[in-house]
């Protein structure tokens, strides 16, 4: 179920260089969403920018939803210019949001840049349906300066773990390159835990992701990948954020963003 409603803004806060975090009113989103579900927003009364922007649901509150975003074109300007009583207008929740097998023992989340977004719910979630679940969040970013999140993932009772390209902090490389060395420290441990029973939970850009889901496959441990893809309705109604899966094709808006990552056929 979802709703089109004019949600009002308790704050706009910069959070680093071209980050932002939205507080917006919206009890009835925060009430039922989902860890993985997005909200899609107006950016603008004018014509300047038509279509919907999607956002990951970043946070859920009693009656009002976080939404952590990063300005990289129009509409996440015109976003970024919004002042604390303003009005938008959002459609959600939308999309499946991520599954938590009853028998999980533990989860690696795996972030790549703005990634992390819907990734602290899903690590709230997790902890709140037993706290005694393995929670791992392995965290990329290009620098030091653009690594998100990393306290807000540690109060929710996670172990840490840090990538960057430039190796100004954690890891030199990639976050699929840390899982790697992440997986191989437990091989060495000799008590990787049975496969059905971890999960990793990854959402980035598109080539991490399918890097992510090879690694998860070569493992043996489940994988879900959040995908992005331009969404012009949101709704499955227009066809435009199609993704090629072994079972045809399908909608990135309606049947995911998130899916198993076997189910990928990576272009
Ligand atoms: C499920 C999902 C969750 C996301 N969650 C987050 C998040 O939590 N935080 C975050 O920062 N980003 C998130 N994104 C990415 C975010 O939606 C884009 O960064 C944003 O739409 C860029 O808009 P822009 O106008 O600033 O950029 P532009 O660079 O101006 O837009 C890029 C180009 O794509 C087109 N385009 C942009 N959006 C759409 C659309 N909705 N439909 C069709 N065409 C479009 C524009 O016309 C333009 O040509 C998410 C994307 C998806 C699919
Ligand atoms: S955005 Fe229109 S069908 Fe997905």
């Amino acid at each position: 179920m979802m709703q089109i409603t004019e949600c009002r803004i308790l704050e706009n806060k910069r959070i680093g260089p071209d980050y932002f975090k939205f507080k917006i009113v919206a009890p009835f989103i925060a009430e039922i969403a989902k860890p993985g579900q997005f909200v899609h927003l107006r950016c603008s009364d004018s014509s300047e920018v038509l279509l919907r922007r999607p956002f990951s649901i970043h946070r859920g509150y009693r009656n009002y939803v976080e939404i952590l975003y990063k300005v990289v074109g129009k509409g996440t300007y015109l976003l970024s210019k919004k002042r604390k009583g303003d009005v938008l207008d959002m459609l959600g929740p939308l999309g499946n949001g991520f599954e938590i097998p009853s028998d999980l023992r533990a989860a690696i989340l795996v972030a790549g840049g703005m990634g992390v977004a819907p990734l602290l719910m899903l690590a709230h979630k997790i902890k709140a349906e037993n706290h005694k679940i393995k929670v791992v969040v392995l965290i990329g970013a290009k620098t030091k300066k653009e690594l998100l999140c990393t306290q807000e993932f540690k109060e929710a009772g996670c172990a840490v773990e840090i990538s960057t390209d430039d190796g100004s902090k954690g890891f030199r490389g990639s976050v699929s390159g840390l899982l790697v060395q992440f997986l191989r420290k437990g091989e060495d441990a000799r008590s990787p835990l049975p496969s059905p029973e971890q999960m990793i939970y990854a959402c980035g850009p598109e080539e991490m992701l399918k890097k992510v889901s090879e690694i998860a496959r070569r493992y043996n441990i489940p994988a879900q990948v959040s995908l992005e893809e331009d969404m012009p309705c949101g709704i499955g109604a227009c066809f435009g954020c199609t993704v090629r899966t072994i079972h045809g094709y399908k909608l990135v808006c309606k049947d995911g963003p998130v899916f198993d990552a076997n189910e990928i056929i990576w272009e």
